[in-house]
């Protein structure tokens, strides 16, 4: 076995799929926030643009995609983010961002080289440290704290400490806090990669799921472009993007990189070893997906409306929340202040919560709430959970 295997010991938050198996045995309903998995159903155009896909044969997918994707992916950009780029040379699809994330550094880490660490931040998605190591890097974790939004803020690292770093990951809307940023931000982190010599990885699956309209999250991209979003400097920068959450297409594992176009096509040269192209007719419903706007809107609305029941039973019940308007997280402390306690505690009355800790130590303290079940199981479980604290089985405040 991989030592690095036997080391890492498995995923996070996996174990939380067999509890859930066990606790469901008996029957009685679960409320679980666990994983970011949501069950509201894919759009129908999607899911016919999937079956209409479906070739009598279908073979081997190419690493670079079809084309009429890249394109749909640029158009998204466009629309999204008033940046024009190039569908064959910016443009990467993916097999949904985690497999991207995680083979990401196999095309930009070299293992003998000085400069093998990966910069991520502490509490985040695991996926940035567990990549780096079977890549044959090494971690820098930067705490993120709450008083300073859970930016990590690159400048204000020392040099010392970006010499040693090839990569950077930056990740807003924020797994697991739900902070978000703006685009001086993104100026700023762009300008501290590039002058460092690193390149940033921004990770912006989440930046459809929002919930003022007046307020949408930006994009690294837009930093790139500056003052000429028809022709962006795209020069250190990968960005990568996600239909699951912003579609319901978890299931189907579609994404893309976005970026500097000689990043690109070493991550293109790459992914051909690996073989995790998406086949094409999943290729075809994402096409589909990209290329429609009004379901994300609707998606939003049930998100939104979700957050709010929640929200308003954390604040009722004096609970100290990171407030988020992006993401279908919802980041509370620990009332008590211990994690892992409450999540436990809290299971006994079947709502699960993911302790902070399973994000990296920087969670300490936190717990996440994924706003998965539906509108009518979060009133369920906030009912339970409202009646648990008055009854003193779960405390309140923090
Ligand atoms: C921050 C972050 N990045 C990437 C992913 C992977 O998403 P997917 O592979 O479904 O695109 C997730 C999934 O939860 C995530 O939270």
């Amino acid at each position: 076995m991989n030592p690095l295997l036997r080391e890492v010991g498995g995923y996070p938050l996996a174990a939380y799929q067999d509890l859930k198996a066990e606790l469901a045995a008996d029957g009685t309903p679960l409320h679980d926030f666990s994983i970011g998995d949501p069950i509201e159903p894919t759009p129908a155009l999607i899911r016919h643009a999937l079956v209409a896909g479906i070739p009598a044969v279908s073979q081997y997918p190419t690493a670079g995609g079809i084309r009429e994707l890249r394109e749909a992916v640029a158009a998204w950009i466009q629309r999204r983010f008033g940046v024009r780029v190039d569908p064959d040379t910016h443009v990467l699809p993916t097999a949904g961002s985690k497999e991207a994330v995680f083979h990401l550094p196999l095309a930009l880490v070299d293992p003998d080289g000085p400069r093998r660490a990966v910069i991520w931040g502490d509490p985040g998605y695991p996926v940035y440290e567990r990549g780096q190591r079977f890549a044959g890097g090494t971690s820098d974790a930067i705490p993120l704290t709450p008083d300073q939004g859970w930016r990590l803020e690159l400048a204000d690292l020392p040099a010392s400490r970006l010499d040693q770093a090839c990569l950077a990951w930056v990740n807003y809307p924020h797994n697991p806090t739900g902070a978000t940023v703006d685009l001086t931000f993104y100026r700023r982190s762009l300008a501290t990669a590039r002058e460092g010599g690193l390149i940033l990885a921004s990770d912006e699956c989440y930046v459809d799921i929002f919930s003022d309209p007046g307020a949408t999250p930006p994009s690294a991209l837009q930093a790139a472009a500056g003052d000429d979003p028809e022709n962006p400097d795209l020069t250190g920068l990968l960005v990568a993007f996600s239909l699951s959450k912003r579609s319901g297409m978890t299931g189907y594992r579609s994404g893309a990189l976005v970026g500097d176009p000689q990043l690109i096509a070493q991550q293109r040269l790459l992914r051909p070893n690996i073989g995790t192209a998406s086949p094409e007719f999943v290729q075809r419903a994402a096409v589909a997906a990209w290329s429609d706007d009004a379901h994300v809107a609707d998606r939003r609305a049930v998100f939104n409306a979700k957050r709010a029941i929640v929200l308003g039973f954390l604040d009722d019940a004096g609970v100290p929340v990171s407030r988020s308007d992006a993401t279908f997280y919802v980041w509370f402390a620990a009332p008590g202040g211990d994690d892992m306690a409450y999540a436990q505690a809290l299971l006994r009355h079947r709502v699960i919560a993911s302790p902070g800790r399973a994000f990296g130590p920087g969670g300490r303290g936190w717990l996440r709430l994924a706003l998965v079940p539906d509108v009518e199981g979060c009133k369920e479980a906030v009912a339970i959970w409202r009646d648990a604290i008055a009854s003193g089985a779960l405390p309140g405040h923090a």
